[in-house]
């Protein structure tokens, strides 16, 4: 075949913005996963029922029992509290509680951990109490005492430091005893144990999951969501409002995926997750639609749209305004940058129809934003008639093979209408994370958006992030359990296409009896092409690659990052991390034509210069 690339003038722009990610609490990507902390159902919040994920500690002469207490609750937030009554602790032999955290919790050698919580105890509790990190067969690894609980409730901060020889593991669990206060009655709440974050920050990020998606140099997050932003119903929504402020103040919700949020991962912690990986929030604000079709009456909507205004000027306003001061009180004084904002998630889905309209609630909301951040541009999740988008969001989770073969969609794409968003996309094989075939559909699929970034203005793969323990959604871009990480075919995928560009697409087009889907960019500074070949095909593809019109010589010289493996169906594990990456060669031959033969089922991106 022949690659035939326009080099004389760039066709157009590929924004610098292009690249992005998109998230929310899916999978226990945030809550279990990104979000630090390691117990679960610490605010015993999650279960109306019973204190679920936590369990009595006895041994041979120690016993105990726990129970969810609505009568002592902590504050208005939170208002279940585990109650342990230590029947019977002794010297040798202790009494208490543990959690097993999500899927188990990871110890490393010489770490500090830090463990907090608000204890109060019935009168005349006697000697401390123990906080350990034990294996589950009770070696211990951390430990540290806090002094007797009093009969109020007072927050303890400890520091639990693992030694050098301990071992890198996730088959442990956290244990609170005590050995001396026989026939006591202990409560406890918001009870946290927090690993180093990423930045050191409070309240933060894991920080393997952070190098994993800082890799992929991602200009933008889209927040928090997908069904997480909308809730199964109005009530269980992302109220931003309810996510701030210290986590003993956050009620938490329930997540559409199953599973109880703490809303430790809360607004600020969205943004300063941005902030840390130097892209910039895609906020979704909530637009009055819930996923059982519960909708807020038009005429109910204005509080509504008000909570995105004050939520706009949370993240953007100066410490002068009412939600720019709270930010700072937050301990966030600077403004974040915030440059567009999408009403909705997935409004197609409302079939009462009430999105579009002259008063629907696109417009509603669209409106009041206008009004008063006219500098942000704004995202419609579905179509709409009564007023025109920026941008428009569409979703499309395919076949490999689906994409690989409409890698072109976008060419003959209205350019008369609002800019395209594809904010969530996925070629969809493999679970918890996809194969190389996925990886190949996905490279297909980016070829077409980078080509056509005259309309669409920016691309995030969904969903991220997936605890292999705990998947809802099969193809997910990058997995992890208690203790470790990994980045997916589709994830290196990401990583070099957002590696290797330029900022000016060539116009290119390729001619063979096969199937191979390309891409051609230029750097305005440092002239540098790349060129993205993808061949999908089961047979390796010669291809001769003419560059016109380049006016100086072309480089002979490049590099070639490739992506391959023996089978299509090769994929990545927690026990087998790598076996499909990228591999970089450095190249000759280049020029302004020459021949290069790419292999089945590959990827390969070459830098020329
Ligand atoms: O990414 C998973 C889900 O797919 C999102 O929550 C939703 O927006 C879409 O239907």
């Amino acid at each position: 075949g022949t690659l035939s690339i326009n080099a004389a003038t760039a066709a157009h722009a590929l924004p610098s913005d292009f690249f992005g990610l998109m998230t929310e609490d899916i999978n226990h990507s945030g809550e279990g996963g990104l979000y630090g902390e390691l117990l679960q159902n610490r605010s015993l919040m999650a279960s109306s029922s019973s204190p679920a994920s936590w369990s009595a500690v006895t041994s041979t002469g120690g016993s105990a029992s726990i129970a969810l207490d609505t009568a002592n609750p902590l504050n208005s937030a939170l208002t279940r509290s585990l109650k342990v009554s230590l029947t019977s602790a002794s010297a040798g032999n202790r009494a208490g509680v543990a959690n097993s955290g999500f899927w188990g919790i990871p110890v490393k050698p010489s770490t500090t951990y830090t463990a907090s919580l608000y204890a109060k105890a019935a009168p005349g509790f006697t000697g401390p109490l123990k906080l350990s990190l034990e294996s589950t067969g009770g070696t211990a690894y951390a430990t540290a005492t806090i002094p007797a609980p009093t009969t109020a409730w007072k927050k303890y901060t400890v520091t639990l430091t693992t030694a050098a020889a301990a071992p890198s593991s996730s088959t442990n669990r956290f244990v609170l005893s005590s050995e001396s206060a026989s026939g006591a009655t202990l409560w406890l709440s918001n009870v946290s144990l927090f690993p180093p974050t990423y930045n050191n920050r409070p309240n933060g990020l894991r920080v393997d999951l952070m190098d994993r998606m800082k890799a992929l140099k991602p200009s933008f997050i889209r927040l928090p969501g997908g069904n997480y932003l909308e809730g199964n119903t109005v009530a269980e929504r992302f109220d931003w409002k309810r996510t701030l402020g210290p986590t003993e103040s956050r009620p938490g919700h329930q997540d559409p995926w199953g599973y109880w949020s703490t809303d430790g991962l809360g607004l600020l912690e969205y943004l300063e997750w941005c902030e840390d990986l130097g892209a910039r929030p895609v906020l979704g604000v909530y637009a009055g639609y819930s996923l059982q079709h519960d909708v807020v009456p038009l005429d109910q909507l204005a509080p509504y749209v008000q909570d995105a205004l004050d939520e706009i000027q949370y993240i953007t306003g100066d410490v002068t305004t009412k939600w720019g001061a709270r930010r700072a009180a937050d301990g966030h004084p600077a403004p974040f940058s915030l440059q567009y904002v999408e009403v909705g998630n997935e409004d197609w889905f409302d079939t009462t129809g009430s999105y579009d309209g002259a008063n629907g609630r696109y417009a509603q909301f669209h409106d009041a934003i206008r009004a008063a951040y006219p500098a942000l541009k704004l995202i419609a999740t579905t179509a709409v008639s009564a007023r025109t988008p920026d941008v428009l969001d569409l979703h499309n989770y395919r076949s490999p093979g689906w994409f690989n073969a409409n890698a072109n969609a976008y060419d003959t794409y209205s350019r008369s209408g609002p800019k395209v968003f594809e904010g969530e996309w996925a070629s969809q094989v493999g679970r918890p994370t996809p194969t190389l075939a996925g990886a190949i559909g996905d490279a297909s699929w980016l070829t077409n958006l980078q080509r056509n970034s005259d309309v669409v203005a920016m691309e995030a793969y969904a969903p991220l992030l997936a605890n292999a323990n705990s998947v809802q959604w099969n193809t997910n871009l990058i997995a992890f359990d208690a203790s470790t990480s990994y980045s997916s075919p589709s994830a290196y995928v990401q990583q070099m296409m957002a590696a290797a560009h330029g900022d000016q697409i060539l116009a290119a087009s390729y001619s063979g009896t096969s199937t191979v889907n390309q891409v051609v960019s230029r750097s305005s500074s440092t002239g540098k092409y790349y060129v993205t070949v993808v061949n999908p095909g089961g047979n390796p593809q010669s291809i001769t690659v003419r560059l016109t019109g380049a006016g100086a010589a072309v480089p002979t010289t490049g590099t070639a990052v490739t992506l391959t493996s023996a089978h299509p169906s090769d994929t990545n594990t927690i026990t087998d991390p790598q076996h499909v990456a990228p591999v970089t060669t450095a190249v000759t031959g280049l020029g302004a034509t020459f021949t290069r033969t790419f292999p089945a089922d590959s990827v390969t991106q070459l830098t020329i210069g």
